[in-house]
């Protein structure tokens, strides 16, 4: 059955010049269909480059839009219309503004999880796995961070000649690890590496042998001699692991840690989605669009 669904996805794919990018905490049938998987930055990378008339995104509203953004010419289906991510929609622009009024020397850098409209405002985007990078290569030494407390928190940690202001509250799927989960998993595993997302609370970044993005996570398992990790990001990193390296074993750091959002695409909605019944197509107001890939092309400039 699912491969049925998955050589129909192929076909259309050949026929209708459709490229598929997918988020890694998409499931294993939707990544086997992809043309293309990865990390946010990886994405954003890749989304500047495809030469496909119509790009499919498997993943979140803000990653399709970061395609759109840099592809305006192109059709850019998001593969689910209410796949959004909460952390992308909490910050109200006019807050940015009027925090920038307060701290007008400083540079404003955008987590990419942030809508199109918040980024019009904002200098220079970072993904996860380029955050430190790109705030260490711009020439100011007063940062801006949002909407990530945590990423913004261990991003500072790792450049202390720089300041840095924090304005937001985080992801809500990673906010719900804490350091009693980590004691416990740590109790149950005393052999198992810790590796988290640097979105995860601070107390839990801390105890962690290894924080990265979530293709920094995989890799760094991947490379390792070590035989046992405690994986603390979204779930599917775990079990993408587990099948990848049948001879290590991947314990979730917590249970809990579903991305509601990211979980919410099926194969069928990327089936209907090449047969153009599905999905939403992205569109973006041209000018704002525009503004916002400046952002965008800073991120990848600096990263
Ligand atoms: P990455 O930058 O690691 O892809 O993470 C994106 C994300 O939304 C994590 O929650
Ligand atoms: Fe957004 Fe968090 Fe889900 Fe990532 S895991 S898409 S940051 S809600």
């Amino acid at each position: 059955m699912i491969k049925d669904i998955q050589e129909k996805i192929l076909q259309l794919k050949k026929e209708k010049d459709i490229c598929i990018l997918a988020h890694c905490y998409q499931n294993p049938e939707i990544l086997e269909v992809a043309d293309f998987t990865g990390d946010s930055y990886a994405l954003a990378v890749k989304a500047a480059q495809v030469t496909a008339g119509t790009v499919i995104m498997c993943g979140v509203r803000f990653m399709a839009e970061t395609v759109k953004i840099l592809s305006p010419d192109k059709k850019v289906i998001l593969s689910h219309p209410d796949a959004g991510c909460p952390m992308a929609e909490q910050l109200d622009k006019d807050l940015v503004i009027q925090a920038k009024a307060q701290l007008p020397d400083y540079t404003v850098v955008a987590y990419v999880n942030t809508t199109t409209d918040l980024k019009t405002v904002c200098d220079v985007c970072v993904t996860s796995s380029s955050a430190v990078t790109i705030c260490k290569n711009i020439e100011n030494d007063k940062i801006l961070f949002l909407p990530d407390p945590q990423l913004g928190n261990w991003t500072a940690s790792q450049i202390p000649e720089k300041t840095f202001k924090i304005l937001g509250a985080g992801c809500p799927t990673h906010c719900q690890m804490t350091k009693k989960d980590v004691e416990k998993a740590k109790a149950a595993h005393p052999n198992a590496l810790l590796l988290v997302h640097p979105e995860c609370r601070e107390d839990v970044t801390k105890e962690a042998d290894y924080a990265g993005s979530t293709t920094g996570i995989m890799n760094y398992a991947k490379s390792s001699t070590a035989k046992e990790f405690i994986i603390g990001t979204e779930n599917s990193i775990t079990t993408h692991l587990q099948m990848e390296c049948p001879d290590k074993k991947f314990y979730p750091l917590s249970k809990e840690c579903i991305c509601p959002n990211m979980k919410l695409t099926t194969l069928v909605d990327v089936l209907d989605c090449c047969k153009g019944t599905g999905g939403e197509e992205i569109v973006l107001e041209p000018e704002t669009a525009e503004r916002a890939k400046k952002c965008i092309d800073e991120m990848i400039r600096l990263g």
